[in-house]
């Protein structure tokens, strides 16, 4: 089939581009849930979030939210075919559904306009590891902030990363994204293998295993509840219509239920890896864990990959390889988030996909220059006013944590009040006629996810709300 058409405004049912196979799909899936969330964003929020608890409470969201969010987005993808607006269109005709689908478009433009700016560093460190800047005794703080607090630098990086985005995008759904992640995510596995095997090792490690691994409940708060949450959902890739978008391109034929475990198990898997390499690496260090917002991942890694014998190969290899890894892993994400807007504007607005996705590419290179001036370029975005945060992470918070728990809540309840669990469950039967965990599923839809995320950001509106 022409991939690089994808039929415009298809009926639902009709055929249209899909997934070579299950296993094409799973890695696709995966290659959009695996990247900078997993190793930037969660030891970056687990670290804000007293480590050990965090990562309890992470697991938790993850088996009872996370999991059965990420069926639901699949089973509509799967029966209406479409793009999340589109499909609200199909199964609510008429009603104001279909503004979780915009919602959806909206926020995956704002969490790609950032994504690009982080994405756009790993460019920049893997040129830096080819030149042997990785050495004992580098400054490592100084190497990110030449990198990501100057203007020039960082809008230029986050314009090189959305470029290649684009180019991906305009190939279509199986040259363009499936080719790459075939070969992505096992390199990418066995060279965190290295990196942690490496850490464990270093003097001092223990502390940063002990903040890890060993919980102090008494730091679990609705804040930390949120936190997880939110961060669950963007490394699933969830709330925002993307897997709706994904699922769309899953053949009748292939099961859900297991291509829902696979990804979300896959995803989990290396988000603990990264927590495995930062933590001891950081105490190792000296650091305290919680400081060093967006930037934090990238000293600690540097200073890591800086102590790899024999120098200065090792950190050569070791530093280029991993960062060339993070980026193409940033890029199989990237491509996801900018597929479902593009998708929006193909489908709905029988836009080519060529001109969808310059527009969409357009749109947020622009919308993330402060972003990309946020660190360092300019002070005030590194800083704002009245917000004690800088820029992007302000960003991640609102688009990558709050935008996707609303939307997440309200497809749930959409699936599972409004359309209807007997609607699901068929479309999950259609293949051979079995629903693994069914009952299970349909209760978690039903009550935990909307009840859970419902109390959740009930309690931190509360005080605003009573004052
Ligand atoms: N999950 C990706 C990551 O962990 C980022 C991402 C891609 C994403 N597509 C998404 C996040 C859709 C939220 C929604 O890096």
């Amino acid at each position: 089939m022409d991939t690089s058409t994808t039929p415009a405004g298809a009926e639902i049912g009709t055929p249209r581009d899909t997934w070579g196979s299950k296993f094409a799909f799973v890695l696709a899936a995966a290659g959009s849930a695996i990247g900078l969330g997993n190793i930037w964003g969660f030891p970056t929020v687990a670290g804000q979030n007293g480590g050990a608890a965090f990562l309890v409470v992470y697991l938790i969201a993850v088996a009872f939210i996370g999991a059965p969010v990420m069926l639901a987005e699949l089973i509509i993808g799967r029966r209406t075919q479409r793009n999340p607006v589109g499909a609200f269109k199909a199964l609510a005709p008429g009603s104001a559904w279909v503004v979780v689908g915009g919602l959806g478009v909206l926020t995956g433009v704002v969490i790609l306009s950032f994504y690009t700016v982080i994405a756009g560093w790993t460019l920049a460190y893997v040129i830096k590891a080819i030149t042997g800047a990785f050495t004992a005794g580098v400054d490592t703080e100084a190497m990110f902030t030449g990198v990501a607090g100057a203007a020039l630098p960082a809008i230029g990086w986050h314009l090189v990363f959305m470029i290649i985005t684009i180019a991906v995008v305009l190939g279509g759904v199986r040259d363009g994204i499936e080719r790459w992640t075939k070969i992505l995510m096992p390199a990418l596995f066995v060279i965190l293998l290295l990196l942690v095997a490496r850490a464990v090792t270093l003097p001092g490690a223990g502390t940063g295993l002990e903040f890890y691994f060993k919980p102090d409940f008494s730091k679990i708060t609705t804040t930390v509840v949120l936190a997880a949450i939110g961060q669950a959902f963007f490394s699933l890739s969830l709330g925002m219509g993307a897997m709706i978008t994904y699922g769309s391109y899953i053949s009748r034929k292939d099961d859900l239920v297991s291509s829902a475990a696979w990804v979300t198990g896959f995803d989990t898997m290396i988000a603990i890896m990264a927590g495995l390499i930062i933590f001891p690496t950081l105490f190792s260090a000296g650091l305290e864990p919680g400081t060093g917002g967006p930037g934090m991942v990238f000293v600690v890694l540097t200073s890591l990959l800086s102590t790899i014998p024999p120098a200065p190969w090792g950190g050569i290899v070791f530093g280029t390889l991993f960062f060339l890894l993070l980026a193409i892993a940033a890029l199989t994400s990237s491509v996801s988030l900018m597929e479902v807007a593009s998708a929006w504007l193909i489908d709905e607005r029988k836009m080519p996909r060529k001109k969808a996705a310059l527009i969409i590419g357009g749109v947020a290179f622009v919308l993330g220059i402060p972003s990309a001036l946020a660190n360092g370029a300019v002070g005030w975005l590194s800083s704002v006013p009245g917000i004690g945060m800088d820029f992007l992470s302000f960003l991640f918070m609102l688009f990558g944590q709050y935008s996707l728990v609303i939307g997440a809540l309200l497809i749930s309840v959409f699936i599972a009040w409004i359309w209807g669990t007997h609607n699901a469950d068929a479309e999950v039967r259609s293949n051979d006629g079995n629903f693994p965990l069914g009952g299970l599923w349909t209760f978690l839809i039903r009550y935990v996810c909307p009840v859970a995320i419902m109390a959740i950001l009930g309690s931190l509106l509360w005080p605003y709300i009573a004052r």
